[in-house]
């Protein structure tokens, strides 16, 4: 089953592999050019790694002449528990934070599928590696992105590098200082020609991508691992849990043994970056028939109209930019 895109891909720009930042940010409390957005070398998070951040997907329909951010308090939401988990306070709630971002991105005037980046920090010039500074920040910006990485079949590879387990640096919190931990896996990936990698928890099971949520399908059911097995809580997984009962998958979240992946009929990723990847091959070894399977592209399909306000029952899902939206000043 081919997916239509609903949008032509040659209008959707490829992922930025360098900063293509222009627009606005919102820094200091105030919404200001990109450029003027910056910060000290002496910045705590920057040192350490003591910041949290948020990656939303903004999807353009051309129909409705419409910019929809997906799940945008979702987000919020657990960025406030992250920037909790690093003992950083904001001022700005989630209902500010959701104007905010709908307004950069109103400003930008993209008309075009885009991704937002909201990150809390510790801001402070400071050497003592604690969580006490006093002062925090956050900042927010938008760039266009399309496609982050190949959505008709990965082939992936089982990482020597452990996924960072919850009493080392808790996975479930998005931790700059943390995305180490990725970069080392995707680099090793990537050098051996896979696309990605699925990363094992320090007992040896599946917990997810390098930054995404896995999921496998045997007959019917939809396995994916549980919260507690080191992954990170994906918004993109709830969607696909939910989208699931359309299709009357039994959905189970239990822990995953590598061989069984080897064994699946179907497997993906998930992730506000990789949105719904079919994973085709895994350590050599096809997955199922060695192409993306038929739910797996079904669940891709419909995640795909969810996310451009084409399907009414997920509406609620999208965040229109540009319609009825106060302003502000
Ligand atoms: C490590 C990791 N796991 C999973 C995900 C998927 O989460 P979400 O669907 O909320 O984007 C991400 C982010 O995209 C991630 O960085």
């Amino acid at each position: 089953m081919a997916v239509e895109p609903l949008i032509p891909p040659e209008t959707v720009p490829p992922p930025p592999t360098k900063a293509v930042y222009g627009g606005f940010a919102y820094f200091k409390g105030a919404i200001v050019p990109f450029g003027e957005a910056n910060v000290s070398i002496g910045t705590h998070a920057l040192n350490y790694g003591t910041a949290c951040f948020e990656g939303i997907r903004g999807y353009w329909n051309p129909e409705h002449q419409e910019i929809y951010l997906l799940k945008l308090a979702e987000h919020y939401q657990r960025f406030l528990k992250s920037t909790a988990l690093l003992k950083i306070k904001l001022e700005e709630n989630v209902e500010r934070l959701c104007e905010l971002t709908r307004e950069i991105v109103r400003r930008d005037g993209y008309r075009t599928d885009v991704y937002v980046r909201p990150i809390a920090y510790k801001s402070s010039a400071m050497i003592k590696v604690d969580l006490h500074s006093s002062e925090n920040a956050v900042a927010i910006f938008a760039m266009p992105m399309g496609a982050y990485s190949p959505i008709d079949g990965l082939r992936v590879t089982i990482s020597s590098w452990r996924r960072i387990s919850d009493n080392s640096i808790p996975a479930r919190a998005k931790i700059t200082g943390a995305y180490i931990n990725t970069a080392l896996a995707t680099e090793d990936a990537n050098a051996a020609g896979y696309d990605d990698c699925l990363m094992l928890t320090e007992d040896g099971h599946i917990a997810e991508g390098s930054a995404a949520n896995f999921f496998m399908v045997q007959g019917r059911s939809l396995i994916t691992p549980p919260v507690t097995d080191d992954i990170l809580v994906g918004i993109t997984r709830a969607a696909v849990m939910r989208l699931a009962l359309d299709f009357e998958l039994d959905v189970v979240e239990r822990s995953i043994d590598r061989t069984e992946v080897y064994q699946a009929d179907e497997a993906f990723l998930c992730g506000t970056g990789v949105q719904v990847a079919p994973i085709v091959e895994v350590d050599g070894r096809p997955v199922g028939s060695g192409r993306p399977g038929t739910i797996t592209l079904g669940l891709q399909e419909a995640y795909f109209r969810a996310v451009r306000g084409a399907d009414p029952r997920y509406r609620q899902w999208c965040t229109p930019v540009y319609g009825g939206i106060p302003r502000i000043t």
